[in-house]
């Protein structure tokens, strides 16, 4: 039993995990860049305010999920970051990107950190990588953004993944539907549970998101925000999903999605999978015009994006049989040091391989020759280069194909030419 422990939900990942993260991490910079999205790494804290004023005090995020500290006694209070949105925006009006292109397109990978209740799936350490496309507010710019989400699910192989869309309109037909939605529970206020009282007063819209089986079957007769848009917000979500069409992305229109963060308007949408059990949602997002302006900036800064679960992506390629063919970090080459006498030469060996971009392993514990071998088929080098007396005599070197066991003899020059090619032609996977 290991005296230290992690922190309950995070994880630790080792190097053939790392490497199926790299797969996805280089479909996501690709088409990222295929989209025109610039990336942006942020701090991973940031005062606390900024994520009370955009997420939205009301809700489960800064009630009770992030973890927030005082860095000194007199301090402003600074919180881990729960998610990039705000941050993306922070920074873009700190630095007055605007100034410079009224449109920003930016995407991240990142960690974030929430204090919810660790199970499969849900930790308190994730990541995300994500898409925000500031100053342009139009439904083209959230198929923009939907698009390249479901581009990065449908280069990874992906299948079976719902797409469930809703329109939030806008302030004014928000408030008309809290009023309604207010005036429509008062007669069921003694049916409620607690969370959904606490809802019904602060914050109406997120009644609507009680997983509790009991709330659900009360809202089914409950009036829908769709009923209350004007004509402006129901053509835009329209234009929205005429775009969906025109790029066979399939749907689900779901009325009652609100999604757990406060900043949205119009379109929201949530990618869920069957892989997940409980905790069902990849990824999410939704235009959010607001939030600039609760931020301080004088005018408004239309903006969408979206953020996809790392982890829970990999989750869902795993149950997909999609990440058998991860490359490893194996060794392209094993150097075997048939006598110790030649320890050093050895180690020069390696050291002028690895200079020339080969990736090259040798042992460094004096182990006979038969446990080096061992070593490089356990490590599955592609190739050993055989080091002895003969070869440090005459400068021309044995090397092995460990998968076909063929061999030849070559001068260190050619055997370092050759092994560049292999490595050219596998391309490089750092
Ligand atoms: P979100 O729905 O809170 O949205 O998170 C997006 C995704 O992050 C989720 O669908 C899920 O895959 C993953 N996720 C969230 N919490 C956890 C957790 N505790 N453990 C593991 N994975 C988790 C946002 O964060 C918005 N900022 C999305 C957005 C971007 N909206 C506009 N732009």
């Amino acid at each position: 039993m290991a005296q230290y422990q992690s922190v309950k939900g995070t994880r630790d990942i080792f190097p053939e995990e790392a490497a199926q993260w790299r797969v996805v991490e280089r479909v996501v910079r690709t088409l990222a860049a295929t989209y025109g999205f610039g990336e942006i790494r942020l701090p991973h804290f940031e005062y606390t305010e900024l994520f009370q004023r955009s997420i939205g005090s009301t809700t489960d995020i800064v009630g009770k999920e992030m973890f927030s500290f005082l860095p000194d006694p007199n301090g402003r209070s600074i919180t881990l970051r729960p998610e990039m949105t705000a941050s993306v925006m922070r920074a873009a009006l700190q630095h007055n990107l605007f100034s410079l292109a009224p449109v920003q397109k930016l995407f991240y990978i990142g960690e974030l950190f929430r204090k919810e209740r660790p199970q499969a799936g849900r930790q308190r350490q994730f990541t995300q990588f994500g898409a925000e496309l500031l100053g342009a507010s139009s439904p083209a710019a959230v198929a923009e953004v939907i698009s390249l989400m479901m581009q990065v699910f449908a280069s990874l192989g992906l299948t079976g993944l719902k797409l469930r869309i809703n329109t939030l309109g806008d302030s004014e037909d928000r408030q008309r539907y809290r009023e309604a939605l207010q005036t429509w529970f008062a007669p069921f206020h003694d049916c409620l549970d607690d969370a959904s009282k606490e809802r019904l007063e602060k914050n109406p819209l997120r009644i609507l998101d009680s997983k509790n089986p009991a709330m659900q079957e009360l809202m089914a007769g409950a009036p829908r925000l769709y009923d209350y848009l004007k004509a402006s917000s129901l053509e835009d979500f329209e234009k929205v999903l005429f775009y969906l069409e025109e790029r066979n992305i399939t749907y689900d229109i779901d009325h009652r999605l609100v999604r757990g963060l406060d900043y949205y308007c119009h379109t929201a949408f949530e990618v869920t999978t069957t892989a997940l059990g409980a905790q069902d949602a990849i990824g999410g997002g939704g235009r959010y015009d607001a939030l600039a302006r609760e931020l301080g900036s004088s005018v408004e800064i239309p903006a969408s994006g979206f953020a996809v679960g790392m982890e829970r992506l990999l989750i869902t390629m795993e149950k997909q049989g999609l990440l058998a063919a991860t490359p490893h970090d194996a060794p392209l080459v094993y150097v075997v040091v048939q006598q110790q006498d030649l320890a050093d030469h050895g180690m020069q060996l390696a050291w002028r391989l690895r200079n020339a971009g080969i990736a090259t392993e040798i042992d460094l514990a004096g182990r006979s020759m038969k446990a080096q071998m061992r070593e490089a088929n356990r490590m599955r080098a592609s190739y050993a280069l055989f080091l002895g007396a003969a070869e440090y005599a005459t400068g021309n070197y044995a090397l092995k194909n460990l998968a076909t066991s063929e061999q030849t003899t070559l001068t260190l020059g050619a055997v370092m030419q050759f092994l560049r090619e292999v490595a050219t032609k596998r391309g490089s996977d750092i």
